[in-house]
């Protein structure tokens, strides 16, 4: 058995084939770094948060944020939905030195316990990335092979469902 935080989780499989990471990523909401599994209200999650990635010195990198559970993890006809989307990020600088291709938007699961992914690709060039026309069925594998990006290179993904919600099944 696989102790595989992304295994676990799913995001290994739904969203992602298995890779090798080669880069680190910390995502933090309001200074608190999520880790994998990890659940967050909506609330927490209303700004957009910092991002970090450490790789390879002088290199640019993609992000994306994608709910594979929209609108319910039971029937989830809008997988992926895409949340935010930035493009040359450069190594060690926060996100905010990138691209925003897409807007940032808040996840707010009315259904179910969502798990939201950031996924991470190394460009081997500066890019251009076009928004796609709309959020819902984004294809994480798709953008990856349409712009050559070689494969994801970190991802973390946390859960979160709609406030005021108790219980439920968490991943770890
Ligand atoms: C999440 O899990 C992946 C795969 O094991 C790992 O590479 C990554 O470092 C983890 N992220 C955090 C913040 O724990």
């Amino acid at each position: 058995m696989s102790r595989d935080p992304l295994i676990v989780g799913g995001i290994v499989g739904t969203v992602v084939d298995y890779f090798d990471a080669s880069a680190r990523l910390r995502v933090l909401y309001s200074n608190r770094e999520i880790t994998n599994g990890s659940e967050l209200r909506p609330s927490q999650v209303a700004n957009q948060p910092t991002v970090h990635i450490t790789g390879l010195p002088g290199s640019h990198y993609t992000l994306v944020m994608i709910d594979p559970d929209a609108p319910t993890p039971s029937n989830p006809s809008q997988r992926e939905y895409l949340h935010w989307l930035v493009t040359d990020i450069p190594e060690g600088r926060d996100v905010r030195h990138g691209t925003e291709v897409v807007a940032y938007e808040r996840p707010q699961p009315t259904a179910g316990i969502h798990r939201i992914a950031f996924v991470v690709f190394r460009q081997a060039v500066r890019q251009a990335i076009s928004a796609p026309g709309w959020r819902s069925n984004f294809i994480t594998r798709d953008l990856d092979e349409c712009y050559s990006l070689g494969g994801p290179v970190a991802a973390v993904y946390f859960i979160c469902q709609r406030e005021g919600t108790c219980g439920g099944r968490r991943y770890r």
